[in-house]
């Protein structure tokens, strides 16, 4: 394949990987607003409030935030499965084989801790209190991890850069 068809698929990952990190920024302040929301309802309200059971007197946008949390949640999963796609897809084009640097393993641990991130946080209830310190811990991990598939990422562009 041409080279031209490569920079606009490039360009496409970049793209995307700067909606990620907005998204990721997104889920971050919602988070945060959601958790704050909760501990000052339990201290207000004496029984801590949890994921599907607000109870009595919670703040009234909480379910709004929840909701705005998670389509924010699933745009971030679905660009990180577009991202892989392109990925795979642009360097088995060109090279015929996958594995040419630290951005496959890089890209694969990022991937897989989106969908843990997602995975757990269906998990999150009154009985599951585990499941949102388990959320919570993932996606301070998948900071690292978008990080580290940023730097390799903008390196191994490089290559098809005129
Ligand atoms: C992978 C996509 C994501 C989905 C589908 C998602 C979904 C959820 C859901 C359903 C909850 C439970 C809300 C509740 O009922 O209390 C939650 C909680 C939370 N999420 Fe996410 N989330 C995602 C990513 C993120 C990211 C990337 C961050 C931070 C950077 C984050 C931070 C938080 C925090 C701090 C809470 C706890 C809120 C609380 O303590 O009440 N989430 N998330
Ligand atoms: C969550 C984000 C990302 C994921 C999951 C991801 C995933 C992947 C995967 C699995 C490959 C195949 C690597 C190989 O077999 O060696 C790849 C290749 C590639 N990705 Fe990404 N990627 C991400 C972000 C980015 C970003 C931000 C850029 C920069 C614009 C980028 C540019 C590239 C390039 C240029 C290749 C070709 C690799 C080479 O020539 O060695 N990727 N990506």
């Amino acid at each position: 394949m041409h080279l031209p068809s490569f920079i606009w698929l490039w360009k496409m990952a970049a793209w995307s990987m700067g909606l990620s990190l907005l998204a990721y920024l997104l889920l971050a302040v919602t988070g945060v607003w959601m958790f704050r929301m909760r501990t000052s309802g339990s201290s207000r309200f004496g029984a801590p409030l949890t994921g599907g059971n607000e109870g009595v007197g919670s703040p009234l946008t909480l379910p709004y935030v929840r909701s705005l949390h998670y389509t924010i949640g699933i745009s971030m999963v679905s660009l990180v499965l577009l991202l892989l796609a392109i990925g795979i897809v642009g360097t088995l084009g060109h090279f015929g084989s996958l594995g040419h640097s630290s951005h496959l393993v890089a890209g694969l641990i990022v991937v897989v801790l989106v969908l843990l991130s997602a995975v757990s946080a269906t998990q999150i209830s009154a009985r599951r209190p585990w499941a949102r310190l388990l959320h919570i811990g993932i996606n301070i991990v998948l900071f690292v991890g978008f990080t580290w598939v940023s730097l390799t990422g903008w390196i191994v562009v490089q290559k098809y850069l005129p």
